[in-house]
């Protein structure tokens, strides 16, 4: 294989993820939990179909329970392409960020206009799933919680900043490493240039001062 086809292959392992990813495949992300205030908060919730091949309809329910409720409420429904807000708390402020003009829905996103402190809790989505079987239908739910926080705003967890950090660091050390180990590589390759021709030179003038010995040798022992 040469070093060509190599890369070609390499791009393409690489980018093949992201292709299949352009072509609608389901991947179930976990929403972010950190809103913040008088800014809009997409709350994310994505629950992918088993069967992707399979026809199926799901209805998509929204339940809140804010952080001084003890139970949850009724927040919003979707279904059959409408979306309807429950919860008074939420009126106007509630847009649909989901699967558009389908009734199989696999993303069960909603949208906060305009976020309060009061929005403040934990959230649940629930999706109930009808799978069309040829000669039968088959339900199935899942749910996902999520708890959000509001701040005034965004905030970096000190993890997400300490790995940018080392990031760097890493980045830096193994570039100054490069570098020194060149320099080094290149002293040494210097050194032993001249170190060889110094070998020669003392190896030439060793061969002739061993024959002048040879010649006092023959001298003396004349
Ligand atoms: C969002 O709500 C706050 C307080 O409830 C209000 O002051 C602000 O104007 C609202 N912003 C938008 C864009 O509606
Ligand atoms: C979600 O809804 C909001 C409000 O309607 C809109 O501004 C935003 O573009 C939507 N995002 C997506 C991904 O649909
Ligand atoms: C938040 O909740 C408190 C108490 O329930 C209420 O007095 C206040 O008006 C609410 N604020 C907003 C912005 O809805
Ligand atoms: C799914 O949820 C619906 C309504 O919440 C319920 O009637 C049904 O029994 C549940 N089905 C399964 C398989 O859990």
């Amino acid at each position: 294989m040469t070093e060509c086809n190599k890369i070609i292959l390499l791009t393409a392992t690489t980018l093949f993820p992201l292709a299949s990813l352009c072509h609608g495949a389901c991947v179930e992300v976990d929403s972010d939990t950190e809103a913040v205030a008088n800014q809009g908060f997409k709350l994310g919730c994505i629950s992918c179909k088993m069967r992707g091949e399979v026809p199926a309809t799901a209805a998509v329910n929204w339940y809140f329970k804010a952080s001084d409720d003890d139970e949850f409420s009724h927040l919003y429904s979707y279904e059959d392409l409408i979306g309807d807000v429950i919860d008074p708390r939420f009126y106007e402020r509630l847009d649909w960020n989901g699967s558009k003009q389908t009734k199989d829905l696999q993303d069960g996103s909603i949208y906060i206009l305009n976020v309060t402190y009061n929005d403040t809790g934990t959230y649940q989505c629930r999706f109930n799933r009808v799978l069309m079987y040829p000669n039968y239908e088959f339900q199935t739910n899942a749910s996902k919680t999520i708890i959000i926080n509001v701040v005034p705003r965004l905030t970096r967890g000190m993890a997400s900043i300490f790995s940018e950090v080392m990031m760097y660091v890493s980045i830096i050390g193994l570039q100054f490493w490069l570098v020194v180990e060149m320099v080094y590589c290149y002293r040494k390759i210097a050194a032993a240039g001249e170190e060889a021709l110094r070998e020669s030179a003392a190896e030439y003038l060793a061969i002739a001062s061993e024959s002048k010995d040879n010649c006092a040798g023959v001298q003396v022992a004349e």
